[in-house]
């Protein structure tokens, strides 16, 4: 290395040693109190530059994909010049540190040919001579960047002492951006798997089989995924078919208590004495024929969920049981005195107006309140014909599946479908789905396939729909008999009104209102409107 002034004298090179490890130690004070690493570079070309008198400092970084060194941090550059400053590998002296990680110095760089001062930044060159230093900055023995400074030429030190400290300084530098890039790395790599388990957890929430597109049913879901966290006590409510039992299971599989078993226990489908052995267990010789002690489905349900279906023809006698077990969580065995504690979570169902019964007095108010703790009321289908479609296709393909088969529906039958009012409700049409499926012969169902016990007036009042069952939804919310109920009165309002002036007369009525006949038809349908506004034929 080049030395350009006279040797220095002791003293002076014993405060140059002293101001090198004040430096040395400002900068790692600096790299310890921050993991801002663009401030932290900033900071040490500040440091260098104020201890040690360098004028121009730049902390450059090779991005091996894009080839390009670029500068991070600067100082005493302006925005464009640092804009300027980028190279390739191999490119002028800093291009060359990157190739051969080795540090180069310009003794003076008005006379270096190589030296491209593409960020012109040096116009003042001639009046001060500077030489200009660069190391490379390393981490795990690859060079990851450049640093470099301006050095006003005629300051007597060697440029071996500049190096020396550069090279221990691109050391840190090193460090300091490794640990950066790691730490980034990570929390890039945590960000990613806090996303995945968001999915995870959107998918799991997502009620699992739980077909429907109406705005009550996706109220629903959304119940069903707030309550599966909890241990609250459901009442589900809703004419049979309507999915009682598989939203008990939804809640179930939603909840914390999803390893633990789901059982069933159906209150109608026992006489009183067997239902409540079913329910709490007996011990042997309790009753004739019990020749040996059994769990009940309390006792088997311990750390899981208990789904107590038809709980509206539970007997007098075991609902007074029931609400014991509510309110203690404990309860013996038939013919047993040891007291049995579990942790069971309770999901009941009905179809019964409880409200009713209990006026009757076949109900227990007080167990209605126990199990009443979160209500959920399923709408039968004709209230919610917006997700027909979705169900009957959801339906297709399940059956399809099942029976190798590839039946496919016209839009015709599905207009039929959807004009029935399916009393048995998701049941009854996933019944009419299977059945179709098993005995069609041919590839395509026509509306004739269906067999359903509806007026064939409907395909002719109800508008054409398109093949796909997705758009029915989409186009015709105001459909929806749930959503918005001032509009769809203030159109049965209208249609009314319509009729009257017209006589009856629907081509009339459809007149005055502005739309089709047949557009009236189907809401004079819809409207339940009575016969006696029926065209005079
Ligand atoms: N929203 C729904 N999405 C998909 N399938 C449903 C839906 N609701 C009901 N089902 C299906 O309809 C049938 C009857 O439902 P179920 O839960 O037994 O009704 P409930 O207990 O109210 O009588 C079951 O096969 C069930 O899987
Ligand atoms: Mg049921």
């Amino acid at each position: 290395m080049p030395t350009v002034a006279a040797r220095p004298s002791q003293r002076e090179q014993l405060d140059r040693r002293v101001l090198e490890l004040t430096t040395l130690y400002e900068i790692s004070k600096l790299l310890g109190s921050s993991l801002d690493l663009e401030q932290n570079l900033t900071g040490i070309l500040r440091i260098l530059n104020s201890f040690m008198g360098m004028r121009k400092g730049t902390i450059l970084l090779y991005d091996p994909l894009q080839d390009e060194l670029s500068i991070r941090v600067a100082v005493g550059m302006t925005p464009e010049e640092i804009a300027r400053g980028k190279y390739r590998r191999g490119e002028g002296i800093l291009g060359k540190v990157i190739q051969h990680g080795v540090p180069m110095v310009i003794p003076d760089i008005g006379a270096e040919p190589q030296f491209l001062d593409r960020t012109r930044s040096r116009g003042d060159l001639v009046s001060h001579p500077v030489a200009f230093i660069a190391v490379p900055i390393k981490a795990g023995g690859e060079t990851i960047g450049v640093l470099s400074v301006d050095r006003v030429f005629a300051e007597a030190v060697s440029f071996e002492e500049d190096v020396r400290v550069l090279t221990i300084l691109a050391s840190l530098i090193g460090q300091a951006v490794n640990l950066q890039q790691r730490v980034a790395h990570e929390r890039e790599g945590l960000l990613a798997q806090t996303r995945s388990l968001e999915q995870a957890l959107r998918t799991r929430y997502r009620v699992e089989g739980l077909i429907g597109q109406s705005k009550r049913m996706r109220e629903i879901s959304d119940e069903v995924r707030r309550v599966s966290q909890s241990r609250a006590t459901v009442l589900l409510r809703g004419e049979s078919g309507t999915g009682k039992e598989l939203l008990a299971r939804a809640i179930h599989y939603n909840s914390p208590r999803a390893a633990a078993p789901f059982i069933k226990v159906n209150c109608a489908a026992l006489p009183q004495t067997l239902l409540e052995s079913e329910l709490f267990g007996h011990e042997k010789g309790a009753f004739t024929g019990a020749t040996a002690a059994k769990k009940g489905r309390f006792e088997l349900a311990d750390g899981g969920s208990l789904f107590l279906d038809e709980i509206g023809d539970l007997p007098m006698d075991l609902q007074s049981r029931l609400l014991r077990v509510l309110q203690e969580r404990s309860f013996e065995r038939v013919g047993g005195t040891r007291t049995i504690d579990v942790d069971v979570r309770i999901i009941a169902a009905t179809h019964q107006d409880l409200e009713n019964a209990i006026a009757r007095g076949s109900f227990r108010e007080d167990l209605y309140y126990r199990l009443n703790v979160v209500p959920i009321r399923l709408p039968p289908l004709r209230e919610r014909r917006e997700d027909i479609p979705v169900l009957t296709e959801h339906f297709l393909a399940k059956y399809n599946r099942e029976n190798s088969r590839k039946i496919r529906m016209t839009g015709r039958a599905l207009q039929r479908i959807l004009g029935y009012d399916w009393p048995g409700n998701v049941r009854e049409l996933e019944n009419c789905v299977e059945r179709l499926v098993i005995m069609s012969r041919r590839r395509l169902i026509l509306p004739e396939d269906l067999l359903l016990p509806v007026d064939t007036d409907l395909e002719r009042t109800r508008p054409a729909l398109p093949h796909s069952a997705a758009p029915l939804t989409g186009a015709a919310p105001d459909r929806s008999p749930t959503s918005v109920p001032s509009l769809r009165e203030s159109e049965r309002q209208q249609v009314l009104r319509a009729l009257a002036e017209a006589d009856g007369v629907q081509v009339k009525a459809a007149a005055l209102l502005g739309i089709t006949p047949r557009q009236l038809a189907y809401r004079v349908r819809r409207h339940q409107i009575v016969r006696s506004f029926h065209p005079a034929r």
